[in-house]
């Protein structure tokens, strides 16, 4: 499946899944064929769910074919495929990296082997190495933390990603505050090493705190978008927020010109 270039085609990959299936039996369903996992019997309901989910999944087969660590590298890849904002000789920081699949999209396609540009990952979790990136292992909200990272790039940045997301407690109006706070941190972070025309994604939660967010995001970039990539599933309230064109404090400024 994998072509080595690491641009497999969504639809073959689905097609070739959804024909065949994984290991497991098939099922025929309203939605046509599902596998399921064998040993369902002792697991909670909502365990079965998720592993016939994740059988299911094309993106989950897709990230284990072509060695990603994550599928949320694939959600990165379509954005990217999308808005072409990753490319060489940039400084790159990403915000709760681990285990790395954004790491490994953002270093091959920034060629980070080469050595010009510089991509650092920060995350409270230990990050496998990856080749062109410079990984600390902290919380975003540890100011020691934050000046290594800004001086690992010379004091600037072209790209701040942040796939940051808090520990789910179950309760959805505290996890959602929780990565929204997350998402603060890392605007803050940002506003504090773009570049001007620097570019900032960050995963965010459809919910009311959001609208606050906004409005700052649009006083400091020129242009602000959701974007809801293909991988990212229909049913969760996951959204990115993509803002390009940073100019900080000017906007104001720069627009009666
Ligand atoms: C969805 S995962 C990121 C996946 C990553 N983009 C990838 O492709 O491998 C979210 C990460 O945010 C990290 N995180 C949450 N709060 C953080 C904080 N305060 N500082 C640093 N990282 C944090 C978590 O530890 C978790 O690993």
């Amino acid at each position: 499946m994998s072509n080595g270039d690491g641009n497999s085609s969504f639809s073959e990959i689905t097609k070739k899944v959804t024909k065949k299936g994984l290991s497991g039996r098939s099922y025929k369903t309203k939605a046509g064929l599902t596998k399921k996992p064998k040993k369902m019997r002792g697991r909670k309901l909502s365990s079965q769910r998720w592993l016939t989910r994740q059988m299911n999944d094309p993106f989950v087969s897709q990230t284990h074919e072509r060695g990603l660590r994550s599928r949320a590298a694939i959600k990165l890849e379509q954005m990217d495929d999308k808005h072409k904002f990753l490319k060489p000789h940039i400084n790159i920081v990403d915000l709760g990296c681990a285990p790395g699949g954004w790491l490994q999209v953002v270093a091959k396609r920034c060629r980070m082997d080469a050595g010009i540009g510089r991509l650092v990952g920060i995350d409270l979790l230990d990050t496998e190495p990856v080749n062109g990136a410079y990984i600390l292992k902290g919380d975003i909200f540890d100011e020691n933390m934050i000046k290594e990272i800004k001086s690992y790039l010379n004091g600037y940045a072209d790209i701040v990603l942040s796939d940051m997301a808090a520990a789910t407690t179950g309760h959805r109006l505290t996890d959602h505050l929780r990565t929204m706070s997350l998402l603060e941190a890392a605007l803050d972070f940002a506003d504090d090493v773009l570049s001007d025309s620097g570019i900032f994604l960050a995963k965010a939660f459809r919910g009311g705190a959001e609208k606050s967010l906004l409005t700052a995001l649009n006083n400091k970039f020129e242009k602000v978008k959701h974007l809801k990539p293909p991988a990212s599933r229909v049913e969760s309230v996951e959204t990115y927020l993509f803002a390009k064109g940073y100019v900080g404090a000017n906007k104001s400024e720069k627009s009666k010109n």
